[in-house]
């Protein structure tokens, strides 16, 4: 496998950038970026020193609003199960879901196990090179398909994630509340700055500077490459720009989630697709106003010998707030037949079950605490 641009040890400023179009100040933008890049950027990533694109591809998606910490051991595993994309295409969707659990935005697991498929039906197991051929495919955005396509295949196509969009903010001093008109501007400007060569170097160093020098608090400006030219820090902006969103206040709903167990296994729905969690294993939620010895009663098909709230906590979503109360209905058995979509786990096989972040903290603390009072622990 061909390196990565990314990975380049060889200083790359003066061999030719392809800078020859760009305007004197993009010149001088493009070309203090890569050569900190090659200083201080970060080169060591699990998913650098290779253009395969599967496994770029796979690191994007992963990255996608997450931290490269969370997201190096997922990375890994999946690599480890699915080697290739012929693997992860032909694996059924759940163990996907289970391998992706507790990294969120679960959309993406779903879409990233229908680009495999398509890539294998409709491009003979191979990903397309273009931007927009990349752009096309399922959960790859305009960022992603760019990225991919310098990463890999050399291309120039500027990425503009929440990262580059900070950066440019504030090295160009654009206000402007997010949306799609901001956007349309910064698209612009990061046209307008991009190298013809070394697209690869180029993009990654825009992303680190991004995550390590130009951080949302506290930028390290004096570390900065571009600060000489940075209008924010000129202007002592930085804590304004960019433009943050309106506030509005985040919802909070109220559920109760009924945990369902003999002391061995415990009874999980199968979320419906659409909505939080879609497709992932869950617990039953009480519906409102209902009793929930009655509920348990009838899912276990089995008598219900202790009922015993655990303390509620809160699991906060990007748009709402979500306060959980778990319930634990202690049933005498669950030998019963199973409705579709609902199934007894073991407890000892709540590890590699499809779960939500939270379902899986309520069950790893019911596994913990076998027979003792269920869930007493704080979280
Ligand atoms: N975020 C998105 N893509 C990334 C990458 N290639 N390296 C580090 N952080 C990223």
């Amino acid at each position: 496998m061909p390196p990565k641009p990314t990975g380049c040890a060889k200083p790359v400023v003066g061999q030719g950038l392809g800078m020859a179009e760009l305007s004197p100040a993009a010149r001088g933008f493009a070309a203090r970026l890569i050569a900190w890049h090659q200083r201080h950027g970060r080169h060591d990533l699990p998913w650098q020193q290779t253009a395969d694109p599967y496994r770029v591809w796979l690191s994007e998606i992963m990255l996608q609003q997450t931290q490269v910490a969370t997201v190096i051991p997922y990375y890994l595993r999946f690599l480890d199960r699915f080697p290739q994309l012929a693997d992860l295409a032909a694996a059924p969707v759940e163990e996907v879901m289970a391998l992706w659990s507790g990294l969120g935005y679960y959309a993406r697991a779903r879409n990233l196990h229908r680009c495999a498929q398509v890539v294998m039906a409709a491009h003979d197991g191979g990903f397309p090179r273009s931007p927009q051929a990349l752009a096309a495919l399922p959960g790859i955005g305009r960022s992603t398909a760019n990225s991919i396509a310098t990463f890999c295949f050399g291309a120039r196509a500027p990425i503009l994630d929440g990262n580059v969009k900070r950066v440019f903010c504030r090295h160009f001093g654009v206000e402007g509340a997010p949306g799609a008109a901001l956007d349309k501007r910064l698209w612009a400007l990061v046209e307008e700055h991009m190298p013809a060569r070394h697209g690869g170097i180029y993009n990654q160093a825009q992303m680190d500077l991004g995550a390590g020098i130009c951080a949302r608090a506290r930028p390290r400006c004096n570390a900065c490459p571009l600060a000489d030219t940075c209008i924010a820090r000129r202007d002592g902006r930085q804590a304004e720009l960019p433009t943050p969103k309106a506030r509005r206040v985040v919802p909070t709903r109220q559920t109760c989630f009924l945990v369902i167990t003999d002391g061995e296994r415990v009874l999980l729905e199968t979320r419906p697709p659409a909505g939080i969690w879609g497709g992932l294993l869950a617990l039953p939620e009480l519906p409102p106003g209902q009793d929930a010895r009655a509920v348990a009663a009838r899912f276990a098909a089995a008598a219900v010998l202790t009922v015993s709230p655990a303390p509620t906590f809160v699991h906060a979503f990007s748009h709402f707030r979500l306060e959980i109360t778990p319930i634990v209905c202690r049933v005498r058995s669950s030998a019963s037949c199973m409705e579709p979509g609902r199934q007894w786990l073991p407890l000892y096989a709540v590890a590699k079950a499809a779960l939500p972040a939270p379902v899986r903290h309520i069950l790893e603390d019911a596994q913990a605490s076998g027979s003792r009072p269920l869930l007493s622990r704080k979280r």
